[in-house]
């Protein structure tokens, strides 16, 4: 089947990349995934939860990002809702929260259900003055440590032995620092004796986390195993193409195929979304590759990448792209150090790495697309 959009919980042809993270959570090693946008990390993240069946706590911290800023005080509040929650209900306990209500609310509502059926003071006390202080918005700098906490000191109190805490698009807490300027030190020297809970990490701003984790100044610097999720090998996506070309009863051939993934490489969400129209809209192959630049769902994504951007950041992504998706700083214009700082900027973002000898390199060659017009 075709799915585009959604993350899936049985991604195709993930079987060893969900055994050997299953046994990373199991066993309590932090991993970090790091692999460019659409790719799969997240849903190789939640199959690998469901595989393990372990009580677990998932958080996307874009969730808390508009444009540059983080609402840090929404992220702690539904950290220690989802944590709490999630832990008493595992443990055989009532709690009753309303989703859709405001964060604020959920919290309140969850203080009051903890209250009344396990009581441990010291949750109850961290829940209560962090609860205040983000009613009146007062700093959280004091709370956070104790809201990080507790997944480990819950797990303790109701003899869980272990839990998995996943944080998504990791990255984006850098913007917290913002109201919390220390938060990856407290994250690191809590986390390192959390004995009963497995970290999970991962993020799309592949610059922005290869700085994060592999800088010997940051407080992170090799605590995670890194696991990189490539794009499906060809031969994967072509019998992930074939096999839901059969589901659908619609004949393509096996040059067609190679069109397809030729076109768009091994990712997985493009693979989906070239399927689902080729299903549905029953054009050929090659009308659906040749309008697919313009297809509103690639728009949407492609300009949503792209707006992060400054404009000499757009104007340099342009012209690789223009170039043919590669090239060296040297055929991207005259001003050297802007475009040396574009560069950095796409390769922070995830959109461009670079390659041996000064050749930098757009990653998803729709975009390459995209950008030339074709
Ligand atoms: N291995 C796979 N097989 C089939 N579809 C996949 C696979 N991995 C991802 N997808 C689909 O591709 C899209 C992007 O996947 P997602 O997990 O959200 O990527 P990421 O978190 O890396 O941005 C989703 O629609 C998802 O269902
Ligand atoms: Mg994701």
């Amino acid at each position: 089947m075709f799915i585009y959009g959604v993350p899936t919980t049985n991604p195709f042809g993930r079987e060893k990349e969900i055994g050997v993270l299953s046994n990373f959570l199991k066993s309590g090693q932090p991993v970090g995934l790091m692999g460019v946008r659409r790719v799969g990390k997240t849903s190789l993240l939640l199959a690998s939860l469901h595989r393990v069946s372990l009580p677990y706590i998932y958080v996307s911290a874009e969730e808390f990002t508009s444009g540059k800023s983080f609402d840090f005080y929404s992220f702690v509040s539904s950290y220690a809702v989802s944590v709490t929650s999630v832990l008493y209900s595992f443990a055989g306990y009532k709690v009753l929260i309303e989703k859709g209500k405001s964060v604020v609310k959920q919290l309140r509502d969850l203080i009051g259900a903890v209250k009344v059926t396990f009581n441990i003071p010291e949750v109850s006390a961290t829940l209560d003055v962090t609860l205040d202080k983000v009613e009146r918005k007062k700093r959280l700098e004091d709370e956070f440590p104790k809201i990080v906490d507790l997944p480990q000191i819950m797990a303790e109190k109701f003899g869980i032995p272990k839990v998995v805490v996943a944080i998504d698009e990791f990255q984006y807490l850098t913007l917290a620092k913002q109201s919390m300027p220390n938060i990856f030190h407290v994250l690191r020297s809590k986390w390192q004796f959390h004995t009963r809970v497995s970290y999970v990490i991962s993020g799309s701003l592949i610059g922005m986390m290869d700085e994060l984790l592999n800088s010997k100044d940051q407080p992170f610097y090799q605590f995670f195993y890194l696991m990189k999720v490539e794009p499906l090998s060809s031969k994967a996506s072509k019998e992930f193409l074939k096999r839901g070309f059969e589901y659908y009863g619609v004949r393509i051939n096996d040059e067609e195929i190679d069109e397809i993934i030729n076109y768009v490489d091994g990712l997985p969400a493009w693979l989906n979304l070239v399927g689902l129209k080729i299903v549905n809209e029953r054009k050929s192959v090659g009308d659906v590759l040749n309008s697919l630049v313009e297809d509103v769902n690639v728009v949407n994504a492609v300009e949503g990448d792209l707006k992060k951007l400054s404009p000499k950041a757009k104007s340099v992504v342009k012209k690789l792209a223009i170039l043919g998706g590669e090239g060296r700083p040297k055929d991207l214009g005259d001003d050297r150090w802007g475009v040396i700082r574009a560069l950095q900027q796409l390769i922070r973002y995830g959109i461009v790495e670079k390659k041996d000898r000064g050749i930098y390199k757009i990653i998803d060659p729709l975009l390459v697309h995209y950008l030339k017009g074709d």
